[in-house]
């Protein structure tokens, strides 16, 4: 069992980071040459010149797609028609330097070179190798700074506390940086100060010492990105009331605290707290998210029943609700959902039975019951429907026997296993062409199989 739990763990996480990379936080950093090319500054040459010396190229490393920016830097050339970086047309200052993905491995150190670049306002070292250094004191000088991004470069230690005095930041990305830490008193002073922050990304930086309590300041917030962040504690529900939010991401943490009722922000596309210790129960006010895509209550100690508020929220195309204690009927509304690809309600106290016919889930792929409390007859709607691939139902109460199936579909895997199902399987039941794996052991079938 405790092996299962950790493996739906493991799933959990790989599900967030793909939906991470589907849902965009991100507002990518444009390098593309302006015309005519105004000439760089000689300072600004210099000083990006020292930073290629600090660093070194290694091609072994990265991502296939990942390739060394800086090899086009020429001494010899106008630094403003050097790749990943943009000059502003009047003045010729370096206004952005875009170095991700680039197979830099190197120190940064304090007061890097970098910092020598006053009129920045957009700079990306994401994914390369600064072999475990710390972030670099002296970033405050780069005053004009909106948008900071560290993600996945192997940066540890702590993250220095004059960065919150980049007040112009509305963009910062540092997740991805496993050893990289945040202290509650920095963390205090970034949250007081950078009050037109937009975009916050700090997954898998370990925020342990951190109140949540301080993310209530951050008002301008629209995606909040903190899986795998050890932050523990109560999480304020005015949070998820803050009016611009769009994205969060509280997965892997041990957080406790309660669903908003009422005033959710109604911007809202993603939404997952998967493995916390959130309780309480849904209330009928997440009927209101109506642009939501993304539901995440997986592993919670959220109970009762689930409110039939799904009638709105057809733009939904995940949802996963498994391992909490949710108890009673299911609600109609859910079966009306028509974008949902992945529906999980294992392991909650769910009864009654299925309905008997469904008008939506017509992109439905996953669904997942196993482990409730479900009586009835197995309904034969999730055998015609054009996109369902697994279909697990098993451990319930469901009784038998099959009905015919008119129109079988492309399902690959069904669990039945572990119910009360009787009579026999009928003829067209196999005749489900795609299907790699049937259980149905435990249940009281007879007859023969064709
Ligand atoms: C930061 O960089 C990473 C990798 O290049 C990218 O995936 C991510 O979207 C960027 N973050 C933001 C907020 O733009
Ligand atoms: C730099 O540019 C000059 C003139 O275009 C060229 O002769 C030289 O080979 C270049 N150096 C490198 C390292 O590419
Ligand atoms: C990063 O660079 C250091 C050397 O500076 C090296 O020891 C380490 O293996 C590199 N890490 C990765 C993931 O390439
Ligand atoms: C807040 O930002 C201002 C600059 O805008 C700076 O002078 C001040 O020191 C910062 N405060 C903190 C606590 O970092
Ligand atoms: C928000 O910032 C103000 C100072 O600007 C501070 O007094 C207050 O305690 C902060 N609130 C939270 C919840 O951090
Ligand atoms: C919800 O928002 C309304 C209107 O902005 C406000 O009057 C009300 O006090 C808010 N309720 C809660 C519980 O925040
Ligand atoms: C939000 O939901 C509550 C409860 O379901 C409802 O009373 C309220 O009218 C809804 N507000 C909006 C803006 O839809
Ligand atoms: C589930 O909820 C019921 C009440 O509905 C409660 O008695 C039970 O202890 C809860 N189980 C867990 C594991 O929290
Ligand atoms: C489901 O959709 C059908 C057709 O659009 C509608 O008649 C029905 O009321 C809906 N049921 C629920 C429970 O929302
Ligand atoms: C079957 O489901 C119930 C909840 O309905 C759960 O308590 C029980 O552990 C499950 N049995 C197995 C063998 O997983
Ligand atoms: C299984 O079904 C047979 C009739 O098909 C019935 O006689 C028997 O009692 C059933 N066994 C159980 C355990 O329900």
């Amino acid at each position: 069992m405790g092996k299962f739990i950790w493996l739906c763990q493991i799933r959990s996480v790989l599900f967030v980071l793909f939906f991470l990379s589907v849902v965009d936080c991100s507002l990518s950093l444009s390098s593309s040459s302006i015309n005519p090319t105004p000439s760089c500054l000689p300072e600004d040459t210099s000083a990006l010149l020292q930073f290629k010396n600090t660093m070194s190229i290694d091609d072994s490393a990265f991502f296939s797609y990942c390739y060394p920016k800086t090899n086009s830097w020429n001494e010899s050339t106008n630094c403003c028609s050097w790749e990943g970086v943009t000059c502003e047309k009047a003045t010729g200052q370096v206004i952005s330097l875009d170095l991700s993905c680039s197979k830099l491995v190197g120190s940064l150190s304090p007061n890097t070179n970098l910092v020598r670049l006053r009129g920045l306002k957009r700079l990306d070292l994401s994914l390369n190798n600064f072999s475990a250094s710390s972030i670099p004191s002296g970033l405050n000088q780069l005053v004009s700074l909106t948008h900071l991004n560290l993600s996945g470069s192997y940066l540890s230690g702590s993250v220095p506390s004059d960065i919150s005095s980049l007040s112009k930041l509305i963009s910062l990305d540092l997740s991805r940086n496993e050893r990289l830490e945040f202290d509650r008193h920095s963390f205090d002073m970034l949250t007081r100060n950078l009050s037109k922050l937009e975009n916050l990304l700090l997954r898998s930086v370990d925020m342990s010492d951190v109140a949540p309590t301080s993310f209530m300041n951050l008002t301008s917030l629209k995606c909040l990105s903190l899986g795998l962040c050890g932050l523990q504690g109560d999480f304020p529900s005015e949070i998820f009331q803050l009016g611009y939010l769009e994205y969060v991401d509280l997965s892997v943490n041990s957080l406790t605290g309660y669903l908003p009722k009422s005033n959710w922000s109604s911007p809202l596309k993603f939404f997952d707290l998967s493995s916390n210790y959130f309780r309480g129960s849904i209330p009928s006010s997440l009927g209101n998210l109506t642009k939501i895509t993304h539901l995440g209550f997986y592993s919670n100690k959220l109970e009762g029943e689930i409110p039939d508020v799904f009638g709105n929220l057809n733009k939904l195309t995940t949802l996963d609700f498994s391992f909490c204690n949710f108890s009673g009927q299911l609600p109609p509304s859910m079966f009306n959902l028509t974008q949902l690809t992945s529906l999980h309600l294992s392991s909650n106290r769910l009864q009654g039975p299925l309905p008997i016919h469904v008008t939506g889930f017509q992109n439905l792929k996953d669904f997942s019951l196993t482990d409730n409390l479900l009586t009835g007859g197995v309904p034969s709607w999730p055998f015609t429907l054009p996109s369902l691939e697994y279909l697990q139902l098993s451990n319930n109460s469901l009784t038998g026997p099959f009905n015919q199936i008119q129109k079988p579909n492309s399902i690959q895997v069904v669990d039945l296993a572990d119910n009360d199902i009787h009579g026999e399987i009928p003829s067209s039941f196999f005749g489900l062409s795609k299907l790699t794996r049937l259980d149905l052991s435990s249940n009281n079938l007879s007859g023969v199989i064709r």
